[in-house]
């Protein structure tokens, strides 16, 4: 194993110019083979209080349990921190899903499962943020609780505030929600119960040998 990294040709990427790809010497593959697992990108998409981060923390803590690495980037959380300089209009959403999708891109380079948990209204959004990655390393999985179930829920009193004016371009209520035509999953949160949700998603992640049968060996 070489100790010093080996460098691509000299591109520019969008404003940065000059630069060069950095190979480093433990790549994805060593880490898969060091941790008995691949990693993915389980990508959740749905309205507020659909129970995006409820099922992606569930399921995350189901991986943990059987010893996978796995990491769970919830919009709420990242909006404290690497996206607090972004609002909700479109372009913003744009912005704000594409750090995403890159910072998940790392987190499957690590050789992570990592989770993300963002409303992602935009298909043209997420369909970029699986165009960076290999197919099949980006599982796309709707919680498609209806809207009336998600505002009946109202587990932050947002849609409330929505209906009375006090938040603009509030998804569902006066901004748009695309779902998806073809996700990969398709996850009834407004009516299944938590259990038979997270055993949905662990069975097809086995089923496409994502994640081993029991943990790694
Ligand atoms: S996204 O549209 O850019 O993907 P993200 O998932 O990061 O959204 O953030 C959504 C969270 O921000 C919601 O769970 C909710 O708590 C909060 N929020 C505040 N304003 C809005 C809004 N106008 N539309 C949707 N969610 C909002």
């Amino acid at each position: 194993m070489t100790a010093s990294p080996t460098y691509g040709a000299l591109t520019t990427q969008g404003a940065s110019t000059n630069i060069a790809w950095h190979h480093t010497s433990v790549d994805r593959a060593a880490r898969a083979e060091q941790r008995g697992h691949r990693s993915a990108i389980l990508w959740f998409t749905g309205l507020s209080g659909s129970g995006k981060s409820t099922l992606a923390n569930a399921v995350n803590s189901a991986l943990f349990e059987q010893g996978l690495a796995c990491y769970v980037l919830d919009g709420d959380n990242i909006r404290h921190g690497l996206c607090n300089d972004l609002g909700f209009s479109d372009a913003d959403r744009e912005e704000n899903i594409r750090r995403i999708g890159e910072v998940a891109k790392l987190f499957l380079d690590a050789g992570v499962v990592v989770l993300t948990a963002f409303v992602s209204p935009f298909k043209a959004d997420r369909d970029k943020a699986r165009a960076l990655v290999d197919p099949g390393d980006f599982i796309e999985i709707h919680c498609a609780a209806d809207l009336d179930v998600c505002e009946e829920r109202d587990t932050k009193g947002l849609y409330a505030k929505a209906r009375a004016g006090q938040i603009q371009e509030f998804t569902g209520i006066s901004s748009p929600y695309e779902a998806p035509e073809a996700p990969e999953l398709r996850i009834e949160t407004g009516s299944s119960s938590l259990e038979d949700c997270v055993a949905h998603v662990i069975t097809h992640l086995q089923a496409k040998e994502l994640i081993p049968a029991q943990g790694p060996s």
